[in-house]
């Protein structure tokens, strides 16, 4: 079992999650993050400290999409373990549907 950051997280991007996780197991992307599914210890933390709840258990049903998506690009993006200023209109993105498929950017962050 691994967590995993699912759509809800591109545009919105707030980045409160790297600042509780203990093994430092979340990579950035232009638009979002995603988990390390190998290094992740499954402690849950984060779960609750994501605004926009895109944090979920891999065991959930759907989740198939983004269990793959974390294990491919927690190995092509950098590292990230403190929280930047999230996107100016963050906010505005949350609960839209549908962002994954239009606006997310495999290209990768900035890292720490
Ligand atoms: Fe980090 Fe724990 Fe969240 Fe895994 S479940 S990403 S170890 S805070
Ligand atoms: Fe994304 Fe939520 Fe973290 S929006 S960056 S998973 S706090």
């Amino acid at each position: 079992m691994t967590y995993v950051v699912n759509e809800s997280c591109v545009k919105c991007k707030l980045m409160d999650c790297v600042e509780v996780c203990p093994v430092d197991c979340f990579y950035e992307g232009e638009n979002m993050l995603v988990i390390h599914p190998d290094e992740c210890i499954d402690c849950g933390v984060c779960v609750p400290e994501c605004p926009v709840e895109a944090i979920q258990p891999d065991t959930e049903s759907g989740v198939e999409k983004w269990i793959a998506l974390n294990a491919e690009y927690a190995q092509k993006w950098p590292n990230i373990t403190a929280k930047k200023t999230p996107p100016p209109d963050s906010r505005n993105w949350e609960g839209v549907s549908n962002k994954f498929e239009l606006y997310f950017s495999p290209n990768p962050g900035t890292g720490d």
